[in-house]
């Protein structure tokens, strides 16, 4: 293939270089277009748009294919261990033995909240949405760890990934807590990742919570499963902030806010929501197909299509047999995994869905399996960021590695009204 396209614009043409990626990906690049020729390109939600080069994650949308610098995500799926998978995101290769267990004592150094924080809880509504809780007391964070917010230096990134996806799962269960108002569960230094979550969400005084092995890797791999999506919206959100020299902190609170909404990971929750209407008589699955298709009606099929998968998401096949094989293991009967597969079933088969490439996306079947570990719909979006914060911070340490780095700032096209004067108050009419 030539090495540039060629752009003519009335008697001008220019050359604009062609990048491809390591699997094949071409794009033209445009960052001298506006020097050159006084344009910029329109693309309103960037859906043709590169903003980085990353080593991170691939994805090919066609073929449903997702890898983590390189590895399949199907690999990740036999004994899932979620430390190791966030290790490798951030640092860029599998780590050995002395690397994990340093890592993994790192985030059991840091996995207490500073009483400070434990104490704001108390001021919070115990109805509180807890994504509402996380975005703030991540971003709270920076005001007890001013010492990590150096931007450029290592150690403080190292310090302050492992403080995030450490205390991620404290400062959740604590908000689950609040909301039940049962007393706080600190964190077990003894307990591995994913039980010592489950410890502090479901533990009693006197009454340990017994994580079973199934539950455990049904966790690790729901983490694992979310853990990076590349130029996503709120790995972009994080990027964009750290663009501005935000801290770590701060950019990843701006990340679950944008993760909150239901298009992108708070469509766990819908889906659940849907799915229990159907179960409880408010709509049957052929009525969510079809409302799903009236442009007039607000409703989606949540759970369905995606922006770059126009096959399969290989993430939704993961977490499908994983609810079969979890939900039979744990003898747990959900009347919503016949559901979910019914309206998959009739989705699949309808032409509108088939037209426009719709299939179930992550956030079709990773509810169910939550339910079957008891964890509150309230809190599935929560599991989702906890998931990925490695990703965040993984895409946050690129950015700033960038020696090309620049702010993040799109152009717009000016619609609004031409020069006009200001009118004082007594002279405006009506
Ligand atoms: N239900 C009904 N119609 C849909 C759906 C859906 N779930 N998804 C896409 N469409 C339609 C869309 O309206 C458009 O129709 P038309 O061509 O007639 O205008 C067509 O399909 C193509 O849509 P698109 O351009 O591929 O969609 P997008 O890239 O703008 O949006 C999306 C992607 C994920 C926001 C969208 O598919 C959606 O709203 N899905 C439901 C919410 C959901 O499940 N979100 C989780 C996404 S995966 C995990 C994550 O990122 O958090």
């Amino acid at each position: 293939m030539s090495k540039n396209a060629v752009l003519v614009v009335g008697d001008k043409k220019v050359e604009l270089p062609i990048l491809e990626g390591t699997e094949g990906e071409v794009a033209v690049d445009i960052s001298r277009l506006r020097q050159q020729t006084g344009l910029i390109t329109y693309d309103p939600s960037l859906g043709n748009t590169g903003i980085c080069k990353s080593e991170i994650t691939f994805i090919d949308g066609e073929k449903g294919i997702l890898r983590y610098r390189g590895i399949p995500i199907e690999d990740f799926t036999d004994k899932p261990n979620f430390v190791e998978v966030a290790w490798l995101l951030i640092f860029g290769r599998l780590p050995n033995k002395s690397e994990l267990a340093e890592f993994s004592a790192l985030l059991t150094d840091n996995e207490l909240l500073h009483e400070g924080l434990r104490h704001q809880y108390q001021h919070i509504p115990v109805d509180a949405p807890p994504m509402a809780i996380l975005s703030a007391t991540l971003s709270n964070l920076a005001c007890f760890h001013q010492q990590l917010l150096a931007r450029q230096d290592p150690e403080s990134l190292a310090g302050a990934a492992a403080r995030l996806i450490s205390k991620v799962r404290t400062i959740a269960a604590f908000s689950y807590r609040r909301s039940q108002g049962l007393p706080f569960i600190y964190p077990d230094p003894g307990m591995r990742y994913c039980a010592n979550y489950l410890h502090m969400m479901f533990s009693i005084p006197h009454r340990q919570y017994l994580v079973s092995p199934e539950v455990e890797d049904a966790l690790n791999l729901v983490f694992i499963l979310h853990a990076d999506h590349e130029q996503n919206c709120s790995t972009t959100t994080v990027r964009a902030v750290g663009s501005a020299g935000a801290n770590l902190f701060a950019s990843c609170a701006a990340g679950v806010s944008a993760l909150w909404g239901p298009l992108h990971g708070g469509a766990n929750v819908e889906v659940v929501q849907m799915l229990e209407r159907i179960h409880g008589g408010g709509m049957s699955a052929a009525d969510c197909v079809q409302a799903a298709q009236d442009k007039n009606h607000p409703f989606r099929l949540f759970g369905f299509g995606h922006r770059v998968y126009k096959n399969y998401d290989p993430r939704a096949k993961i977490l499908k047999e994983a609810c079969d094989r979890v939900l039979t293991t744990l003898e747990y009967s959900d009347p919503l995994l016949d559901i979910a597969r019914r309206l998959e079933e009739l989705a699949l088969k309808d032409p509108y869905f088939i037209e426009r490439k719709l299939y179930p996306n992550v956030d079709f079947y990773s509810g169910v399996l939550l339910r079957a570990m008891r964890i509150p719909t309230n809190m599935f979006t929560v599991c989702f960021a906890i998931g990925r914060l490695p990703g965040w911070i993984a895409q946050w340490k690129e950015l700033h590695e960038d020696p090309q780095r620049r702010i993040l700032r799109p152009r717009q096209i000016y619609t609004g009204r031409a020069e006009t004067r200001y009118v004082r108050m007594a002279d405006r009419q009506g």
